[in-house]
């Protein structure tokens, strides 16, 4: 594994937020923002203003923001240059409730047009143990993203990429962290969580280790997946994509 060495003095990188907002309530909160903030623009239905320039929001692809917590920071801050204006002075949570509520309209992938099965894709996803890192729906592991809902974030081309090249793109809250304590013994996991003088780290059995930076004789960080690159054959691949793309969550 490819690691980058880092000084110290570098504080914590903010790490990507998940939406705390996702209830069935939630999606009717944010319904009710949307109609009374933002239809003027982006149409009462979403799908874009005719009058005005607001873009469709329904198509499930976003310029501005692939992920919530980016999606999240196009609603507080707005668009500059753009007549999109942030929601500066509204609560966070009302923020989260309008991203959960976009996340609603989006058309759902046509999974009958896909060329893999999700059932034959979900005992894959058994067999490789794709469990042992990833949680979906409550079951599994916490070395991975919670997949519960990635259907609704990830295209299946997106889903293939993340199956065949999982260090093409890796949010820091993935990076991994290599530390050698004073004695020599050396421990690698995620970083969990980091400020000027300490650093916790998961590691591979989920334990959660913590370190004060000045004990240590040194600190690698990677930024390459952990995720191992499995050899799928096609149809292992197109099953697992379907399986992956069918994971759209439960409204609850
Ligand atoms: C005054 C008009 C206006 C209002 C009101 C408005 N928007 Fe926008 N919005 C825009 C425009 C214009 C853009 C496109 C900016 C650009 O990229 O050029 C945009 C872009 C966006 C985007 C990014 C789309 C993308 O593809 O990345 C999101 C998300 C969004 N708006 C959500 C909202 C929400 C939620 C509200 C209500 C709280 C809202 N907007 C209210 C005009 C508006
Ligand atoms: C050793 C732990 C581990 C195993 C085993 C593992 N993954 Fe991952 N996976 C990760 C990590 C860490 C990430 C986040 C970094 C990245 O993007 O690669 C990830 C990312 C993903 C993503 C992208 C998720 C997103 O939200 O962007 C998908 C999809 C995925 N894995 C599917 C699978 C499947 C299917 C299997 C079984 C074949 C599997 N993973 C096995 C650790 C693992």
């Amino acid at each position: 594994m490819l690691l980058l060495l880092v000084a110290f003095a570098t504080g914590a990188a903010a790490e990507e937020p998940e939406n705390p907002f996702t209830s069935a309530i939630d999606v009717r909160m944010g319904q009710r923002q949307f109609q009374s903030k933002c239809t003027s623009c982006h149409g009462l239905d979403a799908t874009g203003g005719e009058e005005a320039d607001g873009p469709d929001l329904t198509t499930g692809r976003f310029q501005h923001a692939s992920t919530d917590a980016g999606l999240h920071d196009v609603i507080r801050d707005g668009i500059e240059g753009t007549s999109m204006r942030g929601l500066r002075r509204a609560g966070d949570q009302e923020i989260w409730q309008l991203v959960t509520y976009l996340r609603t309209l989006s058309d759902a992938v046509d999974l009958a047009a896909l060329p893999g099965s999700p059932e034959a894709g979900r005992a894959v996803f058994e067999r490789l143990d794709c469990e042992r890192c990833h949680m979906v729906e409550g079951r599994g592991g916490r070395l991975g993203p919670d997949l519960s809902r990635v259907g609704g974030r990830r295209d299946p081309e997106e889903l293939a990429r993340d199956l065949t090249e999982p260090s093409a793109e890796v949010a820091p809250r993935w990076w991994t962290v290599r530390v050698t304590r004073a004695d020599g013994t050396v421990i690698e996991g995620l970083r969990m969580g980091e400020d000027t003088f300490n650093l916790r780290i998961m590691d591979g059995e989920e334990g959660l280790r913590s370190f004060t930076k000045a004990s240590l004789r040194s600190v690698e960080r990677g930024r390459k997946s952990t995720m191992p690159a499995e050899p799928l054959a096609d149809a292992e691949r197109d099953d697992l994509v379907a399986y992956l793309a069918s994971l759209r969550g439960s409204d609850s």
